[in-house]
């Protein structure tokens, strides 16, 4: 940008003054929709030919307006574990646009608070939870699969990745499964509307109605899910307060329904286009669970947003309280520094310390539940399905985030096909 140049952000406000000209750019233009084989393989170019720290432009309605980009692996640690200098407070707070002043909890709390919701929460995600829910995730699983295995065809994204996940969480947190296609209309309006904020509020503020009758009920009646938990739960000794419970089980509502369906649809995208790799995994199944967290680094979904706590620097850049900074996980799940040929997906790696469920303190709390899904799901569909391809004449297209790949038609050699679970 040349001095004289005059920027606003995306909002119309001014650029702040702190920030130097020489360091603006646009990131929106990468992770856009494209049929590559790897859909993110376009912010290559922002690792390799922007600034380490740089300033965007980018408004995000009611989350942030124009934010700063960090890009590298250590950076985007310290963004993440560092909690003196950066804060949640103002993360996903969607329902600010409908005039409610709850924090979404426990993205939007800071520690040492934050802990208290996380010992509240944690019991239902940890590993031994999640291995007493894994023959419900099973079935779940089997009964799609049933649907269509011996058709000899099935849109994996839209019949599968979209459904399985959101039936097992919906079970988990006790809401009437009738309910799935309306939650998730509200839930794309939310999170797939960008800059559409009529759009946004409807979205949000028919899921909150929603969730506040839901918590009315478990409050006359309890039962053994975790909506109920929460309503009936306590924190330093005392119950929630009202706040407390529908910033909770918004939060939850918010993270637990589509992110695993987006990753499910990358996934099979993926191994579409790669029959090597669905061979080898269909014979040597015991790869599923390495051949997952490699999934899970080169499809991020979400670049997660840090409030600026406190003046200072950043590679000699200056950054101020209430500047936002974003956590590039698009280009930190592939710094050569922390991967070896970061761009390829390898079974093979040693450690394998992505950011697809952030990092620090407020580490993704589904992450073991996501996982597990995915294993089933990938695991199942390989035991019953033989090898597949995109249907001739499929849209490629991908999303690379949470809109991932819609729609993805495969098909298959129906005979060769397992109709029976077991
Ligand atoms: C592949 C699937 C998933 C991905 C990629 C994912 C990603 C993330 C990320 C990036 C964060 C941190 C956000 C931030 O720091 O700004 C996060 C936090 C969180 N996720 Fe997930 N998530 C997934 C699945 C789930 C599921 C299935 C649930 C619940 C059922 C869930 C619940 C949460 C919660 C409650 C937090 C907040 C944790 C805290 O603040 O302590 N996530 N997730």
């Amino acid at each position: 940008m040349s001095s004289g140049t005059t920027i606003k952000l995306k909002s119309g406000s001014e650029l702040p003054s702190h920030v130097p000209l020489h360091l603006v750019r646009e990131v929106s233009g990468f992770l856009v929709p494209n049929k590559l084989s790897d859909p993110y393989s376009p912010s290559l170019e922002v690792f390799e030919t922007y600034p380490r720290i740089f300033f965007t432009p980018e408004f995000v309605p009611s989350l942030y307006d124009g934010a700063w980009v960090v890009t590298h692996y250590e950076d985007i640690r310290e963004v993440y574990q560092n909690d003196e200098l950066y804060s949640t407070a103002d993360a996903a707070g969607f329902q600010r646009l409908v005039g409610e002043t709850f924090r979404m909890i426990p993205l939007a709390v800071d520690p040492p608070e934050h802990g208290k919701y996380r010992i509240l929460l944690n019991p239902w995600f940890s590993p031994k939870a999640i291995t007493e829910l894994e023959p419900k995730i099973k079935a779940t699983i089997n009964g799609l699969i049933d649907q269509f295995a011996t058709g000899g065809a099935c849109d994996v994204a839209y019949d599968y990745g979209r459904i399985y996940p959101v039936r097992v969480f919906m079970d988990l947190m006790g809401f009437p499964p009738e309910r799935l296609e309306e939650f998730l209309a509200w839930e794309y309006a939310i999170l797939h509307a960008y800059g559409d904020v009529e759009r946004m509020k409807w979205g949000i503020g028919s899921a909150i109605r929603y969730l506040r009758s839901f918590i009315e009920e478990m409050r006359r009646a309890p039962a053994d899910n975790l909506t109920s938990h929460i309503v009936h739960g306590q924190v330093d000794g005392r119950p929630l307060t009202e706040d407390e419970i529908i910033g909770t089980v918004s939060f939850l509502w918010l993270g637990g329904l589509d992110t695993v369906a987006a990753t499910t649809a990358l996934m099979f995208r993926r191994l579409a286009l790669d029959p090597g790799l669905q061979d080898r995994l269909r014979t040597s199944p015991e790869l599923i669970p390495d051949a997952i967290e490699e999934f899970l680094r080169v499809q991020p979904l979400v670049n997660s947003t840090r409030l600026v706590k406190k003046d200072h620097e950043v590679h000699g850049v200056k950054v101020k309280r209430g500047d936002h900074i974003m956590c590039y996980n698009a280009t930190g799940n592939f710094d050569p520094s922390e991967f070896e040929s970061p761009r390829e997906f390898r079974l093979d790696r040693s450690s394998n310390r992505h950011f697809t469920l952030a990092g620090g303190p407020h580490r993704c709390l589904g992450s073991h539940l996501a996982r597990r899904e995915l294993r089933l799901a990938l695991g199942e569909f390989l035991r019953r399905i033989p090898s597949f391809q995109m249907k001739p004449g499929a849209d490629l297209t991908a999303h690379p985030g949470l809109m991932a790949v819609p729609r993805l038609p495969l098909v298959w050699d129906a005979d060769k096909a397992h109709a029976a679970q077991r």
